[in-house]
């Protein structure tokens, strides 16, 4: 198992006057010159069908940076053919082979391609330089190395033979295409949904969301680079429900990787029944979807470290990661010098231009989701239940930049605190100290989702008594930790729940689910 090795990939810090910052910045400048024009891309061949899509820069919302191609159904039934053709030599093709591919996609996105596609993150997709660094870089690059080298082990893994008789297991890609739906808040997620299947040798069809279809599509320029064949991941932007419905109603449908909301994951889920009589096999569903992420603070925790991970986790990355802190339980005896804390610091964060490295925070992602964040924060200033302790201004006019945002309120189940929100808003639910255990069951039972959570605690039995309690409702759990920022080959990543199925991304686990394998005994 120690063929390759395996380290996480260095985060670059950016200094000003380094090497990469300045890279970056050319990076940025040019991808600013041109409006590019992204064509879907189906047997590795481009193909242009009329019907447009445009990129946007949320912090500068008049800025159109690219117009991409929208597949229609005639796309769609083209990709499938071309998948499904060159799934003939791509799962033949020895697995060592389909490694060197995706080892050399890492090599170049660590290298050549790390500017180009850090800077399309960062301008599509708002993020800051160091996010956009530890997403586009550093997890995409993981994603691809640690993949390849689960790879090894599981292939490694085989039964025990009784005496007279070899036995063997054949770890097979699955019977016909996978369909990977990808969001836009990680460009590593859509990476890894798109590759993951693949290199265990099926052919995929690659659905990137409309607000990342820039970075996407660099993604896949690359992977070509790295040596891709043509046919084996297609690249089909466009609308999800027409997509969706064709994909998901053809026989050889064989598995659906996908992150984004619960909603859409449910709808997928139905469809999929519905067409079950249709299909070869039954397709294998693999989805992580949403979170209400908590942070539970008992009264011995140390309140430094508490304050720091309530805004890191509640607002980086304008708080639109699915694993964002955005609901928190603080004890009464210490909210005080919490609260005073949370202020103090939230009134230093900087939140703008995102090509101004000073900024800790962008602008949220489009419209609509500025809209919904809004519809939240004006639905807390207008209750008796709620007031907001800091931040609260929205304003749309040049980007879609809403303020990082404290709420706190005197009803455990108030509507921020049990909702998805998707946007830089946390909010606190002070409890009394003698509580702690009956909070422990409300925290548990707010919401359907079950992503990360986080407690903070210095009391060992504290420490013991949450994390026996709370057991399902965060397939990623942090001990004196934020809830965001999981690093592949450290904590595999995903949720039970409403969140998903929780075949935890960056792991074995994921990758047996784009396998079925074949039992092989022979009597010698
Ligand atoms: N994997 C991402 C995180 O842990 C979503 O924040």
């Amino acid at each position: 198992s120690k063929i390759w090795g395996f380290e996480n990939e260095k985060v670059l810090d950016y200094m000003p006057g380094s090497k990469e910052r300045m890279e970056l910045k050319r990076a940025l400048q040019s991808l600013k010159e041109e409006v590019l024009e992204i064509p879907l891309i189906i047997g590795g061949k481009e193909v242009r069908t009329g019907n447009m899509g445009q990129c946007i820069i949320p912090h500068n919302n008049k800025k159109v940076i690219a117009r991409y191609h929208m597949a229609g159904e005639a796309e769609v039934k083209m990709a499938i053919q071309s998948a499904l053709e060159a799934k003939r030599e791509w799962e033949k093709l020895h697995w060592e082979h389909r490694v060197a591919i995706f080892m050399k996609a890492a090599e170049l996105a660590s290298t050549s391609w790390r500017a180009r596609i850090n800077a399309a993150t960062m301008l599509c997709q708002g993020k800051t330089f160091i996010q956009a660094e530890i997403d586009s870089a550093c997890e995409m690059i993981d994603f691809l190395r640690y993949n390849a080298r689960c790879i090894y082990e599981i292939y490694s893994e085989q039964p025990m033979s009784a005496k007279g008789t070899w036995n063997r297991m054949e770890y097979r890609p699955l019977e016909g295409f996978v369909f990977a739906v990808s969001p836009f808040n990680f460009t590593a997620i859509g990476c890894n949904l798109a590759t993951a299947p693949a290199i265990c040798g099926n052919v995929v069809l690659w659905k990137p969301s409309s607000d990342a279809v820039y970075s996407s599509y660099m993604v896949f320029k690359l992977l070509q680079e790295a040596g891709l064949p043509d046919g084996v991941i297609n690249f089909i932007p466009g609308s999800g429900g027409i997509i969706g419905n064709m994909v998901l109603s053809h026989e050889s449908l064989a598995g659906v990787h996908y992150t984004g909301s619960t909603e859409v994951f449910r709808t997928m889920w139905k469809n999929v029944a519905n067409n079950l009589d249709k299909y070869r096999t039954f397709p294998r569903l693999v989805g992580e979807t949403g979170g209400k992420d908590y942070i539970f603070a008992h009264n011995s925790a140390n309140i430094d470290a508490l304050v720091a991970s309530m805004i890191r986790g509640a607002f980086e990355y304008q708080g639109q990661k699915c694993s964002a802190a955005s609901r928190a339980y603080i004890p009464r005896s210490i909210w005080p010098e919490v609260k005073e804390k949370l202020v103090r610091d939230i009134k230093t964060i900087k939140v703008g231009d995102v090509e101004d490295f000073g900024n800790f925070m962008g602008a949220v992602i489009n419209q609509k989701a500025f809209n919904t964040i809004k519809g939240y924060i004006d639905y807390a200033k207008e209750s008796n239940e709620a007031e907001i302790i800091i931040g609260g201004n929205c304003d749309d006019s040049v980007g879609y930049f809403v303020e990082p945002t404290v709420i706190a309120t005197t009803n455990p189940y108030f509507k921020t605190m049990v909702e998805e929100i998707f946007g830089p808003v946390i909010t606190v639910y002070v409890y009394e100290d003698e509580d702690f255990e009956d909070i422990i069951k409300i925290c548990d039972k707010t919401s359907p989702y079950g992503l990360t959570g986080a407690i903070f605690a210095r009391d060992r039995y504290a420490i013991a008594k949450l994390e026996e309690e709370l057991t399902h409702n965060a397939g990623n759990f942090y001990i004196n930790d934020k809830p965001t920022g999981a690093v592949v080959g450290q904590q595999p990543f995903g949720g039970a729940r409403a969140s998903g199925t929780n075949d935890k991304a960056g792991s074995k686990y994921n990758l047996l689910r784009w396998m079925s394998p074949r039992t092989i005994k022979e009597n010698l």
